[in-house]
């Protein structure tokens, strides 16, 4: 009898060992978010004033602030593609519709995949664009504004940058050729002919001299920006997931989400760059990923944060992006070239699983060979995942999507 009872026991302990290990690896993924920055969502909401955000609205949806008045800051950061575009390459002055259809249109093209803006200058986000050229991480705004920086605000000196730059916002044409100088005065007349165009615009001015407390003539682009800043930082903030209910409330997770946050935390080294509470350390990485398009520095070439240090060891690295809703922002990485998150996620272990070497010129193969070389200093170097651990790793990413429900 005795040793019936002993087996019951035994078996009794033998089939809840399975519950007790997942709660196990519940607590343990659940310090590790926590260990690596993880904050309710609500902790990180910048300050802003109302009445600017909703002057910021108009501005953010007009296309005056275009030169050629014909773009929009929406056009490019739209609800249905998680404040991106859809895009490999963002598609500017010109572009008519959405998606597919702006890729068919006379659109200026860039050398760059749009951005998402949650959490973007939220507290603590303070390096903007993917080569990080407005850095307010050492406590002072660096920018290519020099030493003319109009705000302190690094999310404020970001929104001056769109309206100057070629084929974003301003078209190529010959009346706007003299523009190319792009130096800081060439700037300053666009954003005084913006500023100018808003003044006489009574249905966007009134409510921005309203909120500023000023006369609608003494509205300057400084305002505009600030007021953008505002609406950026209302409707963009961050929501809580299904990682915050889970890390923070009694939300379960399935086991492949489960298994996958285990991978981003521990043996897949995400969160060496992946980290604090937008998922993104603000630091500069290279991951080889294939280039897309003609490039930043042109040619198929982009040099990333180099383009702006100088530095040789800067060369192909970009802003580690933060990764709330990265379900939704596909195409992936500074150019696009990923289709999806899977694709993604393999570049960074194995980046030469879908390039054709054989089909490249010499070039092109050296210029690959750097792009490996500075990668092998970075942490994912060394990381081996099959395909089963992306498939995981993907699963854990739909976690940090803002729960649709979540009216905040
Ligand atoms: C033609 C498409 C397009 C338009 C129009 C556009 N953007 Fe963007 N936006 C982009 C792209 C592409 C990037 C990434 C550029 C880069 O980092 O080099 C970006 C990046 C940003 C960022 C930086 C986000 C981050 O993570 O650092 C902010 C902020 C932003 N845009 C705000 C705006 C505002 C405000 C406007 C209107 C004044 C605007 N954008 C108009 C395509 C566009
Ligand atoms: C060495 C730092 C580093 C590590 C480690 C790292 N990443 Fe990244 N990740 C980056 C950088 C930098 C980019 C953008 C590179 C580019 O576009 O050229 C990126 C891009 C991404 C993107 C595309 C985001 C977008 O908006 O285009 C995803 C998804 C992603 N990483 C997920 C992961 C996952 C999952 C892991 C772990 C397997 C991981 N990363 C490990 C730095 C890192």
């Amino acid at each position: 009898m005795k040793s019936v009872i002993r087996l019951l026991f035994a078996l009794a302990i033998f089939c809840a060992a399975p519950a007790v290990a997942e709660t196990m690896r519940e607590a343990v993924l659940r310090q590790a978010a926590l260990d690596n920055g993880l904050r309710p969502a609500e902790e990180l909401w910048p300050e802003f004033e109302p009445d600017k955000a909703v002057a910021g609205k108009l501005l953010f949806e007009s296309e005056l602030l275009s030169l050629t008045r014909n773009v929009s800051c929406r056009n490019c950061h739209l609800d249905e593609f998680g404040s991106a575009d859809g895009l490999p390459l963002g598609h500017g002055a010109g572009g008519v519709g959405t998606g597919i259809e702006r890729m068919k249109s006379p659109a200026g093209v860039l050398s760059r995949n749009a951005l998402a803006l949650w959490g973007r200058g939220g507290v603590g986000f303070d390096v903007f664009f993917w080569d990080g050229r407005v850095d307010a991480s050492s406590g002072s705004v660096l920018s290519q504004f020099g030493a003319m920086v109009p705000s302190s605000d690094p999310l404020v000196v970001a929104a001056h940058l769109p309206t100057v730059e070629f084929r974003e916002m301003i078209g190529e044409s010959d009346e706007t050729e003299w523009l190319r100088q792009g130096n800081v005065t060439a700037a300053a007349q666009v954003h005084q002919e913006i500023a100018g165009r808003i003044i006489a615009t009574p249905e966007i001015a009134d409510s921005m001299a309203e909120a500023f407390d000023l006369d609608v003539a003494e509205l300057t682009y400084l305002q505009i920006a600030e007021a953008i800043a505002a609406f950026i930082r209302s409707e963009f903030r961050l929501r809580d997931t299904k990682l915050h209910r889970f890390v923070f409330g009694g939300q379960e997770l399935t086991g492949q989400e489960l298994a996958g946050g285990l991978l981003f935390y521990g043996r897949g080294q995400c969160s060496s760059c992946h980290s604090g509470p937008y998922f993104s350390d603000f630091g500069f990485h290279a991951i080889p990923f294939a280039q897309f398009g003609f490039g930043f520095n042109g040619f198929g070439i982009d040099y990333g944060r180099y383009n702006f240090t100088q530095d040789p060891q800067d060369r192909y690295a970009f802003r580690t992006p933060p990764l709330f809703n990265v379900t939704k922002t596909a195409p992936f990485s500074h150019s696009g070239v990923e289709p999806d998150l899977a694709g993604a996620i393999r570049a960074h272990v194995d980046p030469l699983a879908k390039i054709d070497t054989s089909k490249l010129s010499p070039l092109e193969r050296a210029e690959i060979y750097q792009k490996i070389a500075r990668w092998s200093q970075e942490p994912s170097y060394a990381v081996e995942l099959n395909e089963r651990d992306i498939l995981d790793l993907v699963a854990f990413l739909s976690t940090l999507e803002f729960d649709p429900e979540a009216e905040q």
